[in-house]
């Protein structure tokens, strides 16, 4: 049966890891700001599906402007919180239309494919909740805070988790229906909390999360790369 897909793309953050004064969400990659190509990509790969961005009131005015010069799918924009979860909350409670699954993107993963889209949407719709993921390559250590002595971890256990988040609508809403609480790093933190179990997918390493000066060198090589893909093709 045809699942229809609601998208809450969280682009409330003040970007300060970014060291300057435009937030992350905005910075051009490609030649189109970050949040433009996060909406379209969802526009893209879930045709007709209700998109809503999660933005700090401060730029929303910002964002009216910017969204104004560069071809943008249709969404309604709406106020974030203090934290992550307060966005996603205030973007989840202004979807008022009937949905079955409802997808939560961070904002600053402009390179998302329609493949990742919809694989993550095959996955909620079998399994009510899904996160995609992908294997570490670097080692980690696990520091302890009032020694500073440090072990090594088990990689082979770990996992690092992207977004988009998708979950059926009845789950995500009864799970954010709770009191913050600092361990709520993503969505599936919070779901997982109130009882549900997550399924996870094949993420993709190309869907990295813009959160460094860095990180955009990283996306326009990446961006570049994908072209020349298509071009063969
Ligand atoms: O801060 P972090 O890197 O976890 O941010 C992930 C996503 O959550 C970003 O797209 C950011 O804009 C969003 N966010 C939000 N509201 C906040 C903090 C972060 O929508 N208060």
């Amino acid at each position: 049966m045809e699942q229809r897909v609601a998208v809450v793309i969280v682009a409330g953050g003040s970007g300060r890891r970014m060291g300057d004064a435009l937030p992350k969400q905005f910075a051009i990659v490609g030649g189109e700001p970050v949040l433009v190509r996060t909406i379209n990509t969802f526009a893209r790969a879930l045709c007709g599906a209700k998109i809503v961005v999660v933005l700090p009131a401060s730029q929303m005015e910002y964002w009216h402007n910017l969204a104004a010069r560069f071809r943008v799918a249709r969404h309604s924009v709406v106020e974030g919180g203090v934290e992550r979860f307060h966005s996603v909350r205030a973007g989840v409670e202004s979807l008022t239309e009937g949905c079955d699954l409802i997808a939560v993107q961070d904002g600053v993963r402009p390179l998302v494919s329609e493949e990742l889209i919809v694989r993550t949407v095959e996955c909620a719709a079998q399994h009510g909740a899904a996160v995609p993921v992908v294997l570490p390559v670097d080692s980690f250590r696990q520091v302890a805070e009032e020694s500073g002595e440090s072990c090594i971890v088990n990689r082979s256990q770990l996992r690092v988790v992207q977004t988009p988040q998708i979950f059926a609508a009845d789950i995500l809403r009864a799970a954010y229906d709770v009191e913050y609480s600092p361990e709520f790093t993503d969505d599936a933190s919070v779901v997982e909390r109130a009882g549900f179990k997550v399924a996870l997918c094949e993420g993709d390493r190309r869907n990295i999360k813009i959160t460094t000066p860095e990180d955009l060198y990283i996306a326009e090589a990446l961006l570049e790369a994908r072209r020349d893909e298509e071009q063969m093709r």
